[in-house]
């Protein structure tokens, strides 16, 4: 699956992860599972229109795990370790005033998946994926 992130859309921000909900819930996965995908997803999306110029969510569902990458077309993040603290942010007034901009994002995306690689620099695009696996052992 696959849809589109638009800078600054926060009307439409956080549909893409939904229609992802929605086909694993579907599937029938465990809901403590899909509640841990849902999260991660809807705050690594809400990220990418609230930080970036725009991008992408791509999603791959296999048998036991499912696997989504998220890419925008940059500013990037100019230190990945700083980002991931909590509490840190670069929201601005209107990211803030739509209620973002806790700094939480990333150590909730963190918290809630199994496996979660970013590459970006300041002047380039940022790529998340993460994995999660469907059964509770993690594996
Ligand atoms: N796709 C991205 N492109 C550029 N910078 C990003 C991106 N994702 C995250 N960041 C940077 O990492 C910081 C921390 O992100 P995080 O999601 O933890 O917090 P936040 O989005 O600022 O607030 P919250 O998620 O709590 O609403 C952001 O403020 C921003 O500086
Ligand atoms: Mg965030």
């Amino acid at each position: 699956m696959e849809s589109l992130i638009r800078e600054k859309d926060f009307n439409e921000a956080g549909k893409g992860s939904a229609e992802v909900k929605n086909v694993l819930k579907r599937l029938g996965i465990d809901p403590a599972i899909l509640r841990r995908i849902a999260v991660a997803s809807y705050e690594a999306e809400i990220n990418v229109a609230a930080h970036s110029l725009g991008g992408a969510m791509l999603s791959h569902i296999y048998q036991d795990r499912i696997h989504m990458i998220f890419m925008d077309n940059g500013p990037g993040i100019a230190d990945i370790e700083q980002a991931m603290m909590p509490g840190f942010s670069t929201a601005d007034e209107m990211v803030r005033e739509l209620g973002f901009g806790a700094g939480l994002g990333l150590p909730n995306i963190q918290k809630n998946v199994d496996a979660l690689h970013i590459v970006s620099e300041a002047g380039d695009s940022t790529m998340l994926e993460f994995l999660i696996f469907f059964n509770d052992n993690g594996q």
